[in-house]
């Protein structure tokens, strides 16, 4: 039988996710960065569309999330949200942008979404940042937590490995998530961590977990979108599924437009516009030429 695509005309609001989850339904979530992919993932029926700090991945080459300024992502978030009708928009703080003091932090949020047009933002790490989850709520702000693998510690971690590997480990994930929960979080991001500890964290708390590398029991799973269309470089991560392969399809369109212009072939008359004859007889236009011109 044919997979039907869940009919799903009305707004996703951060309060609604909550309700999603208690009803058993499985959302989806994507990265997008720019208008054109943002339409198209929305108009898919994606249920929550995050611009992601993964911008300094996939999109503008830093190699890691770290350089990611809040200018940069404001420019991303307000061309996102030029394209979203349905999808909850959420955006991440970048790194720097919540760490320097509490107001700092509102300050930074507030643009976000009062400039940016988000209906929430991300922010990285569990326990630590309990008090600044609770300012931003205070202040109106949604908040989505994030944590397992948070890729704005890399220069502490030195490697992004999988999280939450030992007993310790795993209980203080759970101690961070359920902090998170009560700090006021709506959603939390659970970033490659063992499915079982997913699967735990997800039952026992009551807002949606939201997997990436978190195995299937997650309420919602993300993916970064380059990631998954083959747009990005370097080796994937397993849970990485490519459900297209951009790369070559790109690679090949490039090639042929090349080819057909170093070989004459592009563009053709039909691809290009010819004078009137009444100009071309004024001009005295070459016979060729002329007769190219009428059929224009
Ligand atoms: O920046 C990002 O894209 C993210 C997702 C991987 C959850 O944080």
């Amino acid at each position: 039988m044919p997979y039907l695509k869940p009919e799903r005309p009305e707004k996703v609001s951060a309060p609604s996710l909550r309700a999603s989850k208690e009803r058993g339904e499985r959302l989806v979530c994507l990265t997008a960065y720019d208008y054109p992919t943002a339409r198209l993932v929305d108009e898919a029926g994606i249920d929550i569309i995050l611009v992601g700090d993964s911008l300094g991945n996939v999109v503008l080459g830093y190699g890691n999330t770290v350089p990611v300024t809040l200018e940069e992502m404001l420019t991303h978030v307000k061309a996102v949200r030029r394209a979203v009708q349905r999808a909850l928009l959420v955006a991440d703080m970048p790194y720097g942008s919540f760490h320097t003091g509490a107001d700092e932090a509102v300050k930074n949020a507030l643009r976000l979404v009062k400039e940016g047009g988000a209906e929430a933002v991300k922010l990285e790490g569990g326990h630590k940042r309990v008090h600044l989850v609770k300012r931003l709520v205070d202040e109106e702000i949604a908040v989505m937590g994030h944590i397992g693998l948070t890729p704005q510690s890399i220069n502490k971690l030195g490697a992004y490995r999988v999280q939450g590997k030992t007993a310790a480990a795993a209980r203080q994930l759970l101690d961070d998530a359920r902090a998170m929960e009560d700090a006021g979080a709506f959603a939390l991001v659970l970033e490659v961590v063992p499915r079982e500890i997913a699967q735990l964290i997800t039952e026992s708390i009551s807002i949606p977990t939201i997997g990436i590398g978190a195995g299937v029991h997650c309420d919602i799973q993300v993916l970064v979108l380059h990631d998954m269309l083959g747009l990005s470089f370097g080796k994937q991560a397993r849970f990485v599924r490519p459900y297209a392969n951009l790369h070559d399809t790109i690679t090949d369109a490039v090639s042929r437009f090349a080819d057909d212009v170093r070989n004459g072939t592009y563009p053709s008359e039909e691809e290009s516009y010819g004078l009137p004859a009444e100009a071309a007889d004024e001009l005295h236009i070459t016979a060729t030429q002329k007769s190219k011109s009428e059929k224009s």
